[in-house]
């Protein structure tokens, strides 16, 4: 029998990241009929119903009754009254919280949702969906061996768990792998562009494109410690074509363009907790 098998949980919110964590527990073992979705729109209840099997429902307080984990994954910019909406039902059932919300502090989770509630902030991603996710979990130092245990069990459902030890880490795993996913579609749109401006027909350019993100995903995937410098100089001949798309990179400062975007993401996610954080 899986561990997932026999626990209860609640998700509050029903969209795309709900989406890929309720795929990944399933995928793993855990019963749609234990997986309760709470969401507002009868159209996105139906949808998970359909492809899931879960329990729904209209009403975040139903949905934590009874429930030992609760993932909360509405927008940060709601998550103040959600989780202040929720402090009495989850002081009954005294469940793990964990939030996937970017920006938003354990502190600020742990003062909505009431004192002696365990949050786990988890920052997953889009590749979720089919369970190839990378997701960074903080948990402050009051949290149990136990309650981290439970939290690792449930993203690790979703792909790749990496634990940091300071929160604002997060911030960094945001800028990393949980905004990461487009910045690769970002760059294959733009080869693909490229493609085009070089002769190809658009729609030849779009499918080698992605099939040079995809192929090059599973290559990595498939290594044990995948090493990215060395998979790169295998496949740059000196003094070859590689090399001379690589050298322009290099020219045209690519490097400190990657870490610029990512700062950038790293600041918004700063942003939104002090937006959104009271
Ligand atoms: N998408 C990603 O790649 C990603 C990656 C890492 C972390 N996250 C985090 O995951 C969280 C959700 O993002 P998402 O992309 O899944 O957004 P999303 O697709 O918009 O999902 C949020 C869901 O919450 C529902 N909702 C709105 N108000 C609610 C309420 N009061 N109670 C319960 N549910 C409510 C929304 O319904 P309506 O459509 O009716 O508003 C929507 O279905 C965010 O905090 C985000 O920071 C997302």
């Amino acid at each position: 029998m899986s561990d997932l098998e026999t626990l209860t949980i609640a998700l509050i919110g029903g969209g795309n990241m709900a989406r890929g964590i309720i795929g990944g527990l399933i995928g793993k073992g855990a019963r749609p009929s234990s997986i309760t979705v709470s969401e507002p729109q009868e159209a996105s209840r139906q949808g998970l119903v359909a492809d899931f099997g879960v329990r729904v429902t209209a009403d975040n307080t139903e949905a934590v009754r009874g429930a030992q984990v609760v993932v909360l994954a509405v927008k940060p910019q709601l998550m103040s009254a959600v989780a202040r909406a929720l402090a009495a039902a989850v002081r009954d059932a005294n469940p793990l919280v964990i939030s996937v919300a970017a920006g938003i502090r354990a502190d600020r989770l742990q003062h909505w949702l009431g004192a002696g509630i365990t949050v786990v902030r988890a920052m997953p991603n889009r590749p979720a969906l089919i369970g190839a996710g990378a997701s960074g979990l903080y948990a402050a130092d009051s949290v149990s061996a136990e309650r981290r245990r439970l939290a690792e069990r449930v993203l690790a459902s979703t792909g790749l768990v990496v634990w940091v030890t300071r929160e604002e880490q997060i911030d960094a795993v945001t800028a990393l792998s949980g905004s990461g996913p487009a910045y690769f579609f970002r760059l294959a749109e733009l080869m693909a562009e490229a493609g085009v401006a070089l002769g190809l027909d658009a729609d030849v350019a779009r499918q080698l494109a992605a099939q040079t993100l995809a192929g090059s995903g599973q290559l990595v995937a498939a290594e044990k410690t995948p090493d990215l410098a060395r998979m790169r100089a295998e496949v740059t001949s000196k003094g070859g074509t590689t090399e001379a798309a690589l050298n322009t990179f290099a020219a045209q400062d690519f490097n400190k363009l990657v870490t610029a975007a990512m700062t950038a993401a790293e600041h918004r996610s700063r942003e939104l907790a002090a937006q959104f954080g009271d």
